[in-house]
């Protein structure tokens, strides 16, 4: 496979992800002199636009979305000067075709970035191995969602797989290109005090929340795909397999990708038997966000709908490090804040020699958040100063290493700079491999027959509080809280 690309392929150009995330993602990368020379972007979609229309609109989202201040005129003629546009219809060959002729020798290395509806897949790749554009230098990038199901995501990779060997194949889920994401790696891999202490003997419980403040924003979707397939099924199931993963035996891609789909395989499967104590599935309806009232999901759809928008779940490993370990995991569009994290909480001190002097201790716990600050927090016990005349007051106190101050000299980069760069120079180790989705989406079908079959529905909760209480309950049966930062 030829290594760095000279011409990339951004389907849907002119939507909101290439907006908001894809351009701005190449204008950091231009601006750092990461990008080759001589790459050349072209955008496509069916709008009709010619290169300076595409380059203008190009222009526009740069300057209203990039971070204040990072706009320079100078780094966005050097980008928009890559740019070139070609209208087209997915249903007409012809479309293909033009592409190919704006593409020219696919020989000198072409990387596609595929974010369509799932259904459009299989006629976006046919049309393009059509028009001779899938020979062995071109590899393609798939945004999810890749499919609704097992079988779905099965049929499109086939249909990728037909043309685009899995070493062509890069799957995207965003959370891998974030910085907090890929540093729990260093943060396991490259210190030696976790490791001894990162198994059933030692932790109690594994908590993942990703929490968000808005509500649907129009997504139509979204409806159609709900948080336990929206969210679960890939970002959080991802981070999963990276907290649980065994020391991979080198960072390359099979390496680490090995290792993570054995997590995955490990997961207990979720059945009818368990599903109503091991899953809460929630809806939001009227509430405030910080004080400003928001609608209801169903208010903002516009019709009543059984898709959930919160999901709250209790996952086991069942392998040799993680029996009997449970991992909470718990997501949800209009929650108070956004927080995303990972919270560890490690076993109580066997025997406490504190407590004869009426002091009680808590269990040590390793806080790593990811958004919206990037943060790694350790929870210690410590003494509080005094005389201990009245006996010893204990208190947890944190170790606190905020990454935003501890690297202040380094820029921060939207999750797809990484991968963009990783797709335009080759490296799929941040990608997600097709044994990986099929065990996530295997997995979930689970919940969701589960579900139907227990006539499960999406339990209210209001906007801008944490959930139904049955998420609560959910863990406090376990004698478990769940973290609030
Ligand atoms: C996307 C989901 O994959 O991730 C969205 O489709 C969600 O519903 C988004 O809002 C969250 O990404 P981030 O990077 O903002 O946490």
């Amino acid at each position: 496979m030829i290594e760095k690309v000279s011409t990339l392929v951004l389907f849907g150009a002119t939507g909101d992800l290439a907006a908001r995330m894809l351009l701005p993602s190449l204008y950091g990368l231009d601006s750092d002199g990461l990008l080759p020379d001589d790459l050349r972007i072209i955008g496509t979609a069916r709008t009709e636009l010619d290169d300076a229309g595409f380059r203008e609109r190009a222009d526009a989202a740069l300057r209203a979305h990039l971070p204040e201040g990072f706009y320079s005129a100078g780094v966005a003629e050097r980008l928009v000067s890559r740019l070139h546009y070609v209208t087209l219809d997915i249903t007409d060959q012809a479309g293909f075709a033009k592409l190919a002729g704006a593409i020219g020798d696919p020989c000198h290395g072409v990387a596609i970035f595929l974010s369509t509806a799932p259904s459009l897949f299989k006629p976006v790749i046919d049309g393009l191995a059509g028009a001779g554009l899938a020979c062995p230098t071109v590899r393609m990038a798939l945004e999810k969602p890749l499919g609704s199901d097992l079988e779905s995501s099965r049929e499109i990779n086939d249909a990728v797989h037909a043309h685009f060997p899995e070493d062509r194949t890069f799957r995207i889920d965003h959370y891998l290109g974030k910085e907090t994401v890929q540093n729990l790696l260093a943060l396991r891999f490259a210190n030696l005090m976790f490791e001894p202490l990162w198994n059933a003997a030692h932790i109690d419980h594994v908590q993942i929340t990703v929490a968000e403040t808005f509500g649907i924003e129009g997504r139509d979707y979204y409806d159609q795909a709900g948080a336990l397939r929206d969210m679960v099924q890939n970002h959080m199931l991802q981070l999963l397999s990276l907290v649980a993963m065994e020391p991979p035996g080198d960072l390359n891609a099979t390496a680490v990708r090995d290792e993570k789909v054995k997590v995955l395989r490990a997961l207990r499967p979720i059945t009818p038997a368990d599903v109503e104590q091991t899953t809460v599935p929630g809806q939001y309806t009227r509430g405030a966000i910080e004080g400003v009232p928001v609608r209801g999901y169903g208010e903002e759809l516009g019709r009543d709908s059984a898709t959930e928008t919160f999901v709250a779940l209790k996952a086991h490993i069942d392998n040799w490090r993680w029996k009997g370990v449970p991992f909470y995991l718990r997501t949800g569009k209009r929650m108070p804040m956004r927080d995303s994290e990972i919270f560890i909480q490690f076993k109580d001190v066997p025997f406490s020699i504190f407590a004869s002097r009426g002091a009680t201790t808590s269990p040590n716990k390793l806080i790593i958040g990811l958004q919206p600050e990037e943060s790694i927090e350790l929870r210690l016990m410590a003494k509080t100063p005094g005389l201990d005349r009245q006996g010893v007051r204990l208190r947890e106190i944190p170790l606190d290493i905020g990454l935003a101050n501890a690297f202040s000299e380094y820029r921060r980069r939207i999750a797809y700079e990484r991968l963009l760069l990783d797709l335009i120079e080759g490296d799929p180790t941040l990608f997600v491999r097709r044994d990986e989705v099929e065990a996530q989406w295997q997995w979930i079908d689970g919940i969701r027959a589960a579900w139907a079959e227990k006539g499960m529905t999406p339990r209210p909760y209001a906007a801008g509080t944490w959930g139904p209480s049955a998420a609560i309950a959910l863990t406090e049966r376990d004698g478990v809280t769940w973290h609030e930062s």
